[in-house]
């Protein structure tokens, strides 16, 4: 499992999650939190931290290590398989000092160990240092990803321009063809040759328009609102395909949003949620939120994502479809990072796939 795009370059407050059976213990580190403008959600144990990380994707995680159900470090060792895990700052905190469970803790992928009895500076300093290596650690995947789909995206529009011009000439005349009576047998092969100009023509088409940058007009809009509207459109290109769609839509806040990227967003999700399940099956077009967050997910029930395909995700051209062009989450990724917020996948191989868009709610 893996994140795709993790970008929240500007300085909006991170969202830690807090796991300790102890409620004072939650109680004392919520203040410390509190105070320096963190965004903070809490779980009492194991298993809770499991399903709270999964809902919430917190950018830190301060994780008990003696807890109930589950312990930390098989919840740590867990969170590094799921989405987004893999880099997601961990902090361990515990009473604990005997060697043994230090090495347990770093060895199960925790990035830092303090003891309970801690001076709350300490804390603070841990924490900042831990948010700040992450960030600068997804600057630099951010800026990466970009150079190469900057450097497409250049090639493709220079190279775009003289593809087409003679690509219209070439429509033209097999048009013109087309038409002859004496030609009349290879009507069809006329057709087709058009079909697949004007395919190859949308592709390009397509990729232009992800290599420039259109105007955005972002305005505080309802999610829910727009799933709604596109609702009608989405049901019946997936009943066309034996699917079902339900929206269970929780009341969330308005986000800043450009409609038609947002819609276009959620088509191309639904879109590979219905081509995942050739057979049909039912996707979830949901919204949920936390404290200053709102999340928008498309899940299916369809093939899953090839574990070795998951870091290509995102990349221009890259499909595993006979028929498809792979820009679909490219453009996601465009759209996303646009909007200054960070889209997660989650996919079992063979049982279905999840993807999180994690939208900041704007300050008041
Ligand atoms: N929900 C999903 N379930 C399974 N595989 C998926 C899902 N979403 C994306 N994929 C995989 O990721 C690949 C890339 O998706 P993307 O939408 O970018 O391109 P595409 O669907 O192949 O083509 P198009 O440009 O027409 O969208 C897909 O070919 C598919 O293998
Ligand atoms: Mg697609």
């Amino acid at each position: 499992m893996v994140t795709i795009y993790a970008v929240n370059v500007t300085k909006r407050p991170s969202l830690i999650l807090i796991a300790d059976d102890e409620s004072f213990m939650r109680s004392i580190l919520r203040d410390i939190l509190n105070q320096d403008g963190y965004e903070i959600v809490e779980a009492r144990d194991g298993t809770e931290t499991v399903s709270q990380y999964q809902r919430y994707r917190p950018d830190l995680v301060l994780l008990d290590v003696i807890m109930p159900k589950v312990d930390g470090c098989s919840v740590c060792a867990k969170i590094r398989q799921m989405a987004g895990g893999k880099h997601v700052p961990i902090l361990m905190i515990t009473s604990r000092e005997d060697e043994a469970t230090i090495n347990q803790a770093f060895k199960v992928g925790a990035d830092d160990y303090i003891i309970k009895s801690f001076i709350p500076a300490v804390l603070r300093y841990r924490i900042k240092r831990l948010l700040e290596a992450e960030n600068n650690r997804k600057i630099a995947e951010h800026l990466n990803r970009l150079d190469r789909l900057n450097l497409i995206g250049e090639m493709a529009a220079s190279i775009g321009h003289e593809v087409r011009n003679p690509m219209t000439t070439v429509r033209g005349f097999l048009q013109f063809l087309g038409w002859k009576k004496e030609l009349e047998n290879y009507k069809a092969h006329f057709e087709l040759m058009i079909e697949e100009l004007d395919r190859a023509n949308d592709i390009i088409k397509e990729f232009l328009s992800l290599a420039k940058d259109r105007a955005m007009d972002f305005k505080l809009l309802k999610l829910n609102d727009l799933i709604r509207e596109i609702f009608p459109m989405l049901q019946a290109d997936a009943l066309l395909n034996n699917c079902c769609i339900e929206t269970p839509l929780e009341d969330v806040p308005a986000v800043m949003l450009d409609k038609p990227s947002i819609r276009q967003l959620i088509l191309n999700m639904t879109r590979n949620a219905i081509e995942a399940m050739p057979q049909g099956g039912k996707i979830r077009i949901g919204t949920r939120h936390c404290a200053e967050k709102v999340f928008l997910y498309v899940e299916d029930e369809g093939s899953g994502i090839p574990p070795e395909f998951m870091d290509k995700l995102g990349t221009p051209f890259a499909t595993l479809k006979e028929t498809g062009s792979g820009l679909g989450l490219a453009i996601c990724y465009r759209i996303v990072q646009r909007h200054d917020a960070e889209i997660f996948v989650e996919s079992e191989y063979g049982k279905g796939t999840v993807f999180t868009v994690r939208f900041n709610i704007p300050e008041q």
